[in-house]
């Protein structure tokens, strides 16, 4: 319910005053002694040509009382309204309860369809540290907009094409000893990976003119590719299997599902048609050999289409991949969740695709982010300068069990609570800032029980589950009176339960998952303080029902926004 906006209602209805401009003056009073909200009649005094005290008075006795107030009084100049606590409390635990796992679900994007991509590996690259953003923020809009009814799809644009696969075709064949591609690993092939780009400048600074024979065997290998050559597609696939493969474990670890895995290599085939149409369109010109689209009306650099060597690069495929899925899937949004390192890149393929007349183009958003480091010792980087993100998972896990086995050494199963809090934290520490800062890493900070981290919001619905279970509760008593629910404590949780569903819909009008984070924080904080305030298990039953109905909801609001963010809840830790 939106008080401000009933209060101003009632309040324009008898001066007769804009109800949106009296809205803005409301204020909160600094005391909730003096009441819930306060309208301040010195701001009416000019208009009304009356002293704000005499405004004040003749209001609170005119007014029809605002839908959700108790009452209303007037004091010096200000007239203080008092909510309705206990009818509030009734309302927000009926419709916690009754929802349940649906409660702050939506169906306002029922029948529409948003791609969010994310993700977007490299084939034959590490899974690093630096995806985790993209992974964790993609992954949690996904399911964001799913919740909110929308039928999203889930892309993960591999980055599967170029000429890197000539290399890497090339060191697997000179360094690879013969070792089937299945039995090897992606650490591997990045070393021979690394071992070509050795070897190439070696034969560089040797030969007279400069000249790596390596790089023209890669080069033949990728044409052998693309030309579609047989023993060449066939490794290239193979090493594409076993990424997959391998990122699949990580993937599992975060809760991500893909719908979609059409990368680069997919966009192939339908470049030519996009070429033909930048060039016969006149949106694109030939530039020293090179197709390119001026973009020096808008202060951006050209988007190069194909290069004076007649190949295709990123921004190309972009453009083919945007029109495919504008054509695929109607989409009513289009989200890339890629760094922001990349800024330029989308604001220029963006454009590109404005001149070629696709107005739709403005449903498109690049949902961009900060950089993620480790603190220093956070991870030994036993493979050189790259930290893997399955390393950094598997860490935070065991670290997290060493934390339950002293905690609580009774319980069963650790692994799996180990498993959940552990990439929980690690999630967590990309999710509960806004996207654009950077974030730096270290385990103190990720794996605080206390502080306002994942492990914290999964040890409060923990702490819930276990009232619950302890009060052989199940399901909510037949009637609740909630008029026992006014104290300031549960006042307050009340108000960030309530706060969950239009929180949901800001984080995806924003796409920013943080804003549920800080939710569920906000809710998990203000249940701590409720239970260390009030004895739950009260003999007064009345009392009892009602705070036992109270934790609840507050569990059931924690599981949900966790799970929104993907982190799981255990019921015990
Ligand atoms: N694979 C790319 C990288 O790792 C990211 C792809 C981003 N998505 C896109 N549509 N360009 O840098």
């Amino acid at each position: 319910m939106d008080y401000r906006m009933e209060i101003a209602a009632r309040v324009a209805e008898l001066t007769g005053l804009d109800a949106n401009e009296l809205q803005s003056y409301i204020e909160i009073p600094p005391n909730p002694e003096m009441g819930d909200y306060a309208f301040p009649c010195f701001r009416l005094a000019k208009s009304l040509r009356k002293a704000p005290p005499a405004i004040a008075a003749e209001l609170s006795e005119k007014l029809t009382m605002p839908a959700g107030i108790e009452r209303a009084e007037a004091k010096g100049g200000y007239l203080n309204f008092f909510a309705d606590k206990a009818g509030f409390a009734k309302g927000v635990l009926s419709r916690v309860l009754s929802e349940g796992e649906r409660y702050g679900a939506s169906d306002m994007g029922a029948g529409k369809n948003v791609c969010v991509e994310f993700s977007s590996i490299n084939i034959a690259k590490p899974f690093h540290i630096g995806h985790l953003p993209s992974t964790a923020i993609g992954n949690s809009l996904n399911r964001i907009y799913q919740f909110l009814g929308y039928n999203t799809i889930a892309i993960n644009h591999l980055g599967d094409w170029g000429t890197q696969f000539g290399k890497m075709i090339v060191a697997y064949k000179n360094w690879g000893e013969g070792k089937p591609i299945e039995e090897s690993n992606v650490r591997e092939l990045v070393k021979l990976y690394v071992r070509f780009h050795e070897e190439a400048e070696k034969e560089e600074a040797e030969s007279p003119d400069k000249h790596s024979k390596l790089v023209d065997e890669a080069r033949d290998w990728f044409r052998r590719i693309e030309q579609g050559d047989e023993e060449a597609v066939s490794l290239w696939q193979r090493m594409k299997d076993l990424t997959l493969k391998e990122v699949s474990a990580v993937y599992d670890l975060l809760g991500v599902e893909f719908d979609s895995y059409a990368g680069e290599s997919f966009y192939e085939d339908k470049m030519p048609a996009v070429i033909d149409e930048l060039r016969n369109s006149g949106v694109a010109k030939i530039d020293k050999g090179a197709l390119i689209v001026d973009l020096s009306d808008y202060d951006m650099p050209p988007c190069i289409i194909l290069k004076s060597d007649g190949s295709t690069i990123y921004a190309t495929r972009d453009i083919a991949a945007a029109i495919y899925r504008k054509e695929t899937y109607d989409f009513e949004k289009s989200l890339y969740v890629v760094a922001y390192q990349q800024n330029l890149h989308f604001k220029q393929f963006f454009k590109v695709l404005e001149l070629m007349g696709r107005d739709w183009v403005k449903d498109m958003e690049h949902v961009n982010f900060g950089m993620v480091s480790m603190e220093e010792g956070t991870l030994s980087t036993r493979h050189g300068n790259v930290v893997y993100l399955e390393d950094v998972l598997n860490a935070s896990i065991e670290k997290t069990l060493e934390i339950i086995k002293e905690k609580s050494p009774d319980l069963e199963n650790k692994e799996a609570a180990a498993r959940a809090v552990g990439v929980g934290a690690i999630i967590w520490g990309v999710l509960y800032n806004n996207r654009i800062k950077d974030t730096s890493f270290s385990w103190g900070k990720v794996l605080n029980f206390d502080g306002e981290t994942g492990p914290y919001a999964q040890y409060t619905h923990a702490r819930c589950c276990s009232v619950l279970r302890k009060a052989g509760y199940t399901a909510p008593a037949e009637t609740i009176d909630a008029s026992v629910l006014t104290d300031s404590a549960a006042t307050a949780l009340l108000k960030a339960i309530a706060a969950f569903p239009e929180t949901i819909v800001a984080a995806a009008e924003k796409n920013e998952p943080y804003l549920i984070a800080r939710n569920v924080i906000e809710v998990a904080g203000c249940f701590n303080k409720f239970y260390y305030e009030n004895r739950i298990m009260d003999d007064d039953m009345t009392v009892r029902n009602a705070r036992l109905a109270l934790t609840d909801a507050a569990r059931c609001t924690i599981k949900n926004g966790l799970r929104l963010l993907s982190l799981d809840a255990p019921e015990r830790m």
